[in-house]
């Protein structure tokens, strides 16, 4: 990004040491682009799992912030008065949060009660306004009702910029340029890649870049059932990350190859079995793309010994009072995902 000093900016002192801090803005996200946990699965495969949860924000959407602040920075949509506005579930309201700080900017974020606690703490911490909305949209998910109160605010206050996570293009290009070629850096050759979908910003640039530069390898969409990004049946979703109550149009389902529906309690059973096993703590969404690669092998795949990439967009330290803590799947799963967590399923 290139902001000279010059012109307008000069003009103000205000704006000028605007246009110094997003000149200055580290590129931080770059810390996590090739490491890879392998992870050997009872389907005959290993899945190369990136691990996009050691970055500063602690998700893959530090690069999403990124790409989509510098883009409004760049055209002069945002300035040195704007309010920086999105509805999160969590991660990029972190993301958000923590570039605004750096760039002296003020945030604002639309949050639902499945936010997590640590989510919420990580934003304030860094200095964001919250605002809750708990009224279910018609599908039974919070985007709608979320969504409503994002228009409220910015018919109220012209000073705020919406970001726009499901339909800023810049959100699947940070992948485009980013997470699509630091995979194809790391493997010579890859049959499948499997990738959660929540606003399709990670697939959907992922998918492009694969497309044109890797034709063969098969993109494996993850969704969470209750979902209805893929047509399905709308239902109570307790997880951040997966599952839209309305299609993004940040979803470019024409470079998607397949599709896999996850239950939550797969997931739930997934990351516990990673923490137990493995001593991997990782998100829900990535526990979704692990048992929605077994589920999907077990389908429709048989080759053995295939190469397969999946992203894990988070760590789990959020959940550890959800999907880590047995009260909380007790009360909403009941005891099947604990002591299929702690069993043998997922060995090899
Ligand atoms: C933990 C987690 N997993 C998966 C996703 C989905 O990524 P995308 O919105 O790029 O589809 C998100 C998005 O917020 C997330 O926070």
């Amino acid at each position: 990004m290139n902001h000279t000093v010059d012109g307008a900016w000069a003009a103000k002192p205000k704006l000028r040491e605007f246009a110094r801090r997003a000149d200055a803005m580290p590129t931080t996200v770059g810390v996590s682009r090739h490491v890879f946990a392998t992870i050997p699965l009872p389907v005959g495969i290993e899945l190369n799992l990136k691990l996009e949860g050691l970055t500063p924000g602690g998700s893959i959407k530090d690069k999403a912030a990124k790409e989509m602040l510098e883009a409004a920075i760049s055209s002069g949509a945002i300035t040195s008065g704007s309010i920086i506005l999105e509805s999160t579930s969590g991660n990029l309201g972190i993301a958000l949060a923590r570039r605004c700080a750096e760039l002296g900017l003020p945030f604002h974020a639309v949050i639902d009660p499945n936010a997590s606690l640590d989510a919420v703490g990580a934003m304030r911490a860094a200095g964001a306004d919250i605002t809750l909305v708990d009224k279910p949209d018609a599908q039974g998910g919070f985007l709608g009702t979320r969504l409503e109160k994002v228009h409220e605010l910015c018919a109220r206050d012209a000073r705020y910029y919406w970001t726009d996570q499901y339909g800023n293009p810049a959100n699947p290009r940070a992948h485009e340029k980013t997470t699509a070629p630091e995979i194809a850096d790391s493997f010579e050759h890859i049959d499948s890649i499997y990738i959660g979908f929540g606003t399709g910003g990670t697939g959907s640039g992922v998918g492009r870049f694969m497309k044109r530069h890797r034709p063969n390898t098969k993109i494996i969409a993850i969704d969470a059932e209750g979902s209805v990004t893929f047509g399905g049946k709308p239902g109570k979703r307790h997880i951040p990350g997966l599952g839209t109550s309305q299609r993004p149009t940040n979803c470019d389902v024409t470079v998607i190859d397949d599709l896999q529906m996850v239950s939550e309690a797969d997931a739930i059973v997934a990351c516990r079995w990673l923490a137990k096993r493995r001593g991997l703590l990782l998100g829900g969404s990535t526990g979704s793309v692990i048992a929605g690669t077994v589920q999907h092998r077990r389908r429709r795949m048989t080759d053995q010994a295939a190469v397969c990439v999946g992203i894990s967009p988070d760590s789990g330290e959020k959940y550890l009072s959800t999907i880590f803590n047995d009260r909380w799947v007790l009360e909403h799963f009941g005891s099947d995902p604990i002591v299929r967590g702690a069993s043998e399923e997922l060995e090899v």
